[in-house]
Order: C-alpha cells, then structure tokens, then sequence
C-alpha cells in the first residue's frame, strides 16, 4: 500500500489533536480503513509506527471493532443484526434469503456485495434491522427478503449508499433525518 502525502498529512493532523500518540489510534484506524478500504500487514504496520505502539495492539483493534476490516470488503455492504431482538424478528431466515438472493455467502464477500451479520445496531425497538453502508433498514422480517434487495439496487443506483467519511458528517447530526435513513 503506498503511502500518500496526503495521508500522511491527514495521519498528522489527527495524531497532533491528542496530548499522546496512542490516544488518537481510533480516528487513525478510521482513516487508514476510509482510505485503503481494508489493513493489510503494510497498513498496520503504518498505524502502529505513527502511534508508537507494537503491530500487534494495532492487530487486537482491527480484530476487536467491527468497522475495521482485515479484507477488502465489496462496495455495499450489508450487516444483519443477528442479536436477540432482531433474531426474535427473524433476522437469521432474512439473511439467509438476502445471501441466495444477492448470490453472496454470508460472513462473505462476492462481487459487490459483503454480508455479514453483526451484533446490536442500537435501533433493537424496531428490528429486525439491517444496515448497508451508512443507511439503516429497520422493521425487516424475512418475508421482506425480496422487497428489500429490490429497494437496495434502487437506493444504491440512486447514489443513496454512498458512505459518507466518518470526518465529514455534521457535528450533532439527527440519524433519524431522511440524509441518513432515506
Ligand atoms: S438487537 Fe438488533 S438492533 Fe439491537
């Protein structure tokens, strides 16, 4: 992975906003992971060597917090909760349907696609939720399988799954507006 000014410039800035280097690993990681897409071995050592730390702390946060990837994930990415609320809405069958019809394993990547299922989303009130890139699907159940990927292709060929960078969104944003929920 090659190294751009531009990152490192960014990698900087971020790092100069704490009073200790390890402090800022989060916001780096979230930098390395928008810019590359995924870490490989290049890219932790890259983030451990600005933070001062050994790799393999870098490799315990990637592995821990789901928004970091060790692979190269497909541009839509979907991620079925599968914790007790959504399961209890059926959110197991609903990513079965999904994966046969969107022709991607789940907990797998093909294609465009990467679905995987991931614990609590925070909406538990209105599950079973789905969330695809940044925008959130909520009130699902399995027999909305085909009516949902079919607003997904709408949505995505609409622009609507286009993710926004984690250091772009507005301060206080309302995640209950249209700009995230379509
Ligand atoms: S259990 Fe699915 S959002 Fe909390």
């Amino acid at each position: 992975m090659e190294i751009s000014q531009d990152l490192e410039k960014r990698a900087d800035a971020i790092i100069a906003e704490y009073p200790v280097k390890r402090s800022a690993a989060m916001m780096l990681m979230h930098l390395i992971q928008e810019h590359f897409g995924y870490f490989d071995d290049d890219a932790i050592n890259y983030a451990a060597k600005k933070l001062g730390v050994q790799p393999v702390e870098v490799y315990g946060m990637l592995s821990f917090y789901p928004m970091f990837s060790d692979k190269p994930r497909g541009r839509i990415h979907i991620k079925v909760c599968r914790t007790l609320s959504c399961a209890l809405a059926g959110s197991i069958d609903l990513a079965n349907k999904i994966s046969e019809l969107v022709d991607c394993p789940i907990n797998g990547t093909k294609g465009v696609y990467t679905l995987e299922f991931v614990e609590c989303l925070g909406n538990c009130v209105k599950g079973a939720n789905v969330q695809v890139n940044d925008k959130l699907y909520d009130g699902l159940n399995p027999q909305d399988a085909e009516k949902f990927v079919e607003q997904l292709k709408a949505d995505d060929l609409a622009g609507k799954l286009n993710s926004v960078s984690a250091f772009e969104r507005p301060q206080g944003a309302d995640f209950n507006s249209p700009e995230y929920k379509g």
